[in-house]
């Protein structure tokens, strides 16, 4: 394991946090017993723009049925679940935090999901994986925590068949300046590896693929903060509890986490980048 990785793992694990989303959805009217998969959207989808970004990335896939789909740190597995049901994906999840990977399990299991789903922990840098096995993959959210995009490009390249589309949807720097921690990828400046969309296109095509499409996100993410901002005004004008929603799987600091990573945001450093590849 790379040392940078148990660090990493220890950032995001969350004590105590697949119970927090049942509480937290349970004091919001859903019926915890009979869980359906989009009950869990808002707190699943842990990436800027949510299931929204989830399904345009998606969109652009061009999946068939019974595609078997890797979906590359794939957290609580709020994008993997929404494959499975909205693209008709076999999907398989892989992830280095360990609880995340249990979580990912049991909330599946609990929307009748654990045979179209199925998560397993291990690196994005050195997969447990066959050669050719996945017809295509995705990750979302991911690289700014690997400090190798060549290893996770020839990684992906080796798992995926000749012509598997790989949908990346990274936060990438745009310029020079910096950044203030924790974000919601980093405690510190130690496990955080934003590279540019450059970085990401010649790791990717040193490695077999050739870009499809590219896509930048910025206005979407500035957007996205401002919604959430104006909702926890909102109810705090009220005097009630903001609804749940992604800031839960960022812990206790998701209010400085989101505060630093707007401010990157709206200061043109940073934006998620959409980046379609195509093996070969
Ligand atoms: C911001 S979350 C995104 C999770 C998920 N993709 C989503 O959009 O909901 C980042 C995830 O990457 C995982 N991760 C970080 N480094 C990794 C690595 N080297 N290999 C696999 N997963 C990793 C973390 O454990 C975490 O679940």
């Amino acid at each position: 394991m790379a040392t940078v990785e148990p660090g990493v793992a220890r950032h995001y694990d969350i004590a105590g946090l697949e119970q927090r989303i049942l509480a937290a959805l349970a004091e919001t009217g859903v019926d915890i017993a009979h869980l359906r998969a989009g009950d869990l959207e808002a707190v699943d989808e842990f990436h800027i723009g949510g299931i929204a970004a989830t399904r345009e990335l998606l969109g652009q896939m061009g999946l068939k049925p019974g595609a078997r789909l890797l979906d590359i740190g794939s957290g609580v597995g709020g994008p993997a679940r929404f494959a499975a049901n909205n693209a008709g994906a076999d999907v398989t999840g892989i992830d280095l935090t360990q609880s995340y990977v249990d979580i990912a399990t049991s909330l599946s299991k609990r929307t009748g999901m654990a045979e179209k789903t199925r998560f397993v922990q291990g690196s994005a840098l050195d997969m447990p994986f066959a050669n050719a096995s996945f017809d295509a993959a995705m990750i979302l959210h991911v690289g700014m925590n690997l400090s190798d995009k060549k290893k996770l490009m020839s990684e992906a390249a080796r798992v995926l068949k000749p012509g598997g589309v790989f949908a990346v949807y990274d936060v990438m720097r745009l310029k020079a300046g910096a950044l203030t921690y924790p974000v919601p990828w980093a405690s510190n400046e130690t496990m955080s590896f934003v590279a540019t969309p450059d970085d990401y296109r010649s790791a990717a095509t040193a490695c077999g693929f050739s870009v499809v499409a590219e896509r930048q996100r910025g206005a979407f993410a500035v957007e996205f903060f401002a919604a959430i901002r104006a909702r926890m005004a909102a109810a705090q004008a009220e005097g009630k509890k903001p609804a749940p929603g992604v800031g839960l799987v960022m812990g206790e600091d998701a209010r400085t986490k989101i505060a630093n990573i707007t401010a990157a945001l709206e200061g043109g450093i940073l934006a998620p980048v959409e980046l379609l590849l195509r093996l070969g």
